[in-house]
């Protein structure tokens, strides 16, 4: 059996850290795990400009404990008025590492998201002509559609047409959910990438009821059957180039999550890397392990690889139930309910 493990520093490719008091307690988190982050813009408002970014970014960075060396990739959010020149202006000036694109209404903080893809040809044109990637929050928000169903009907309805028409714009399918991503994935050529969550890998959508309804187990998309579980295991775990890590961190106050509507997101950054280690080693498959977590990713964003490396050990680990934030609000942390046997070397 093996007992430690040793790759190259990995990244995380979809992350949230919102802003204020919850920033300064998420970032370290992300900052202790993985070298670099791309940065989900679901702010309030919106990241849409390029000085936007550039100021969210400073914050970010001002949050990273001393000594550590972490760089936070920008996104921008795609609207249906955004000026395509903005986004070039912030590709160009390093700002700008990609777009994020939330359908209308289908998640946290997406009321400012795309109506409808005919809004933003023009946007999706100089994408694709200056290479910056589009990152799909891919389910459709018709309210008559099932939400375990949404996922499916995206990519059926919305990126068939979506890759036909912009055959050349890297685009990834964030937090894949369905054994239907992944075969669209597979079925794809080198312009799609997709990431996968560490807890889409760890639970199905009967672990949102085991016992009671689990508010801390709910985010969007919504963790689907055993079948697509699996696939997302197999896919995760096959060293596919087209599949990186991307944790979905998305921290939310207990009292948001625990309410009589609560809010979507699960908050992994304290054990991101625990929790995708554990799934590895249950599969046999640690060899494909640096692949995942820091190969695949830059590999699709043409970005070189991190120097230096991190070791996991296998050890049984207490993790902290909850984190307090500067303002006093706790956020739930993300565990397996079996445990977790790894653990980050210092
Ligand atoms: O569960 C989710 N939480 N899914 C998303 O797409 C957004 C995220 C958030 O921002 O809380
Ligand atoms: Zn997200």
């Amino acid at each position: 059996m093996t007992d430690t493990i040793t790759i190259r520093r990995p990244d995380d490719w979809h992350v949230h850290f919102r802003d204020g008091a919850m920033l300064q307690s998420a970032v370290p988190f992300t900052a202790r795990q993985f070298r670099r982050a791309i940065v989900m813009p679901n702010l309030v408002p919106p990241v849409t400009t390029v000085d936007a970014a550039r100021a969210y970014r400073d914050r970010i960075s001002m949050a990273v404990p001393d000594g550590i060396d972490f760089e936070p990739l920008m996104t921008a959010y795609l609207t249906d008025t955004i000026d395509a020149g903005e986004l070039a202006r912030g590709a160009e000036e390093g700002v700008f590492t990609a777009v994020k694109l939330y359908p209308a209404g289908a998640t946290t903080n997406s009321d400012s998201g795309v109506t409808d893809l005919k809004k933003v040809t023009d946007v999706l044109e100089c994408m694709q002509a200056v290479g910056l990637p589009l990152l799909l929050h891919g389910e459709v928000t018709d309210p008559e559609v099932d939400i375990f169903d949404r996922e499916a009907r995206f990519i059926e309805q919305k990126l068939i047409g979506l890759r036909a028409d912009f055959p050349e714009l890297k685009v990834v399918f964030e937090h894949a959910t369905t054994k239907d991503a992944v075969d669209y994935v597979l079925s794809q050529d080198s312009h799609m990438g997709c990431t996968i969550t560490a807890h889409h890998l760890v639970i199905n959508r009967t672990d949102i009821f085991k016992g009671g309804i689990r508010p801390h187990l709910y985010c969007l998309p919504i963790a689907k059957r055993e079948v697509h579980r699996q696939a997302l295991r197999a896919a995760a775990t096959s060293g596919d180039k087209r599949f990186f890590l991307g944790t979905d961190t998305a921290p939310h106050p207990v009292h948001e999550k625990e309410s009589d509507c609560g809010c979507a997101g699960i908050f992994s950054a304290p054990t991101a890397m625990q929790v995708y280690t554990q799934v590895f080693d249950e599969a046999g498959a640690l060899d494909k392990l640096e692949a995942f977590a820091s190969i695949n990713g830059p590999g699709f964003y043409g970005l070189a690889v991190n120097e230096g490396t991190v070791t996991l050990v296998r050890d049984v680990v207490e993790v902290p139930e909850r984190v307090e934030t500067a303002e006093g609000e706790i956020v739930m942390v993300f565990r397996p309910d079996a445990g977790l046997n790894w653990r980050i070397m210092a």
